[in-house]
């Protein structure tokens, strides 16, 4: 048994990375769905078709979690799957399997309250506003979740999104350092205007663009604290298994890489980032 872990390409790589500092004696399988790559322009009947099929191919390959390292997944299919399809699955399956997302864990630590914490809304005058910038895809800012999510629990977070549509495609494909680093300093000038300011912290909202959190780091003013979603979703599932025994994650450090895609294609920076050489299969 073995903790899946799927995104649209190598983003949630940046995740996987997280889990295996926290949990190495899990077996994991990572699924990059690249054959659909890049899920951030589809329409939601898509991501939740391609979501599903990632879930049921992680299960079928004896996963009994999956995480969805990918911002777009977890905002738009999550809950669908898990209110809609989840119970069937695990009948047919006849063992306990979940689907975890990004989302819970990250607005949790953007808002230093967990998730079932409201904010009281008494009308005070809030003095001073903290500005959070969230850079994701078009999809994951079509659905609001993280403006509507951080209001409901901070009211001096004003969170302004600014989605970024080429930014996953051009990391998935390996750009160079130049155009990478055009782009996000295009977004951040893009967002700082929409602001009036620069922001005064952001969340990576996309695990592509973790990949390349020092050109965020080096476009933002020096020290804007960045909210590390994979280090969050790491340290939540570490704290799930703890409350879930029932879930079994292997205990061999086992790793596999799938891929939808072409075998071979997954590019320097994967590996650069990564630490080392990366080997997919075929999913
Ligand atoms: N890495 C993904 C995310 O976190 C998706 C990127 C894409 O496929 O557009 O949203």
């Amino acid at each position: 048994m073995a903790i899946g872990v799927f995104d649209s390409g190598i983003g949630g790589l940046t995740v996987h990375r997280k889990l295996v500092d926290r949990l190495p004696q899990a077996d994991l399988i990572y699924l990059a769905d690249q054959a659909n790559t890049p899920y951030g322009g589809k329409d939601g009947e898509a991501i939740v078709d391609l979501t599903r099929a990632g879930c049921e191919r992680l299960f079928s390959a004896g996963c009994d979690l999956v995480v969805l390292a990918c911002n777009t997944a977890s905002a738009i299919a999550l809950r669908r799957l898990q209110q809609t399809w989840l119970p069937d699955c695990r009948r047919t399956l006849g063992r306990p399997v979940n689907i975890l997302g990004l989302i819970v864990p990250t607005i949790e630590a953007a808002t230093g309250m967990p998730w079932e914490h409201e904010a009281e809304r008494r009308g005070d005058k809030v003095e001073k506003l903290d500005i959070l910038a969230v850079f994701s895809t078009p999809a994951t800012a079509r659905s609001r979740v993280y403006e509507i999510e951080i209001d409901k629990r901070r009211q001096d977070v004003a969170v302004f999104v600014e989605p970024c549509p080429n930014l996953a495609t051009l990391i998935e494909t390996g750009a160079g350092a130049v155009e990478l680093a055009t782009e996000v300093e295009r977004h951040v000038k893009s967002v700082s205007a929409r602001i009036g300011r620069p922001p005064d912290r952001a969340i990576l909202g996309c695990t592509h663009y973790e990949m390349v959190a020092d050109m965020f780091r080096a476009a933002l003013p020096p020290g804007t604290p960045l909210i590390h979603q994979p280090q969050a979703t790491a340290d939540a599932l570490v704290d799930y298994l703890a409350k879930h025994p029932q879930y079994d994650v292997g205990s061999s450090g086992h790793r596999q890489f799938l891929t939808t895609g072409r075998p071979g294609a997954q590019h320097m920076l994967a590996e650069t980032f990564w630490g080392g050489p990366l080997s997919f299969g075929q999913a």
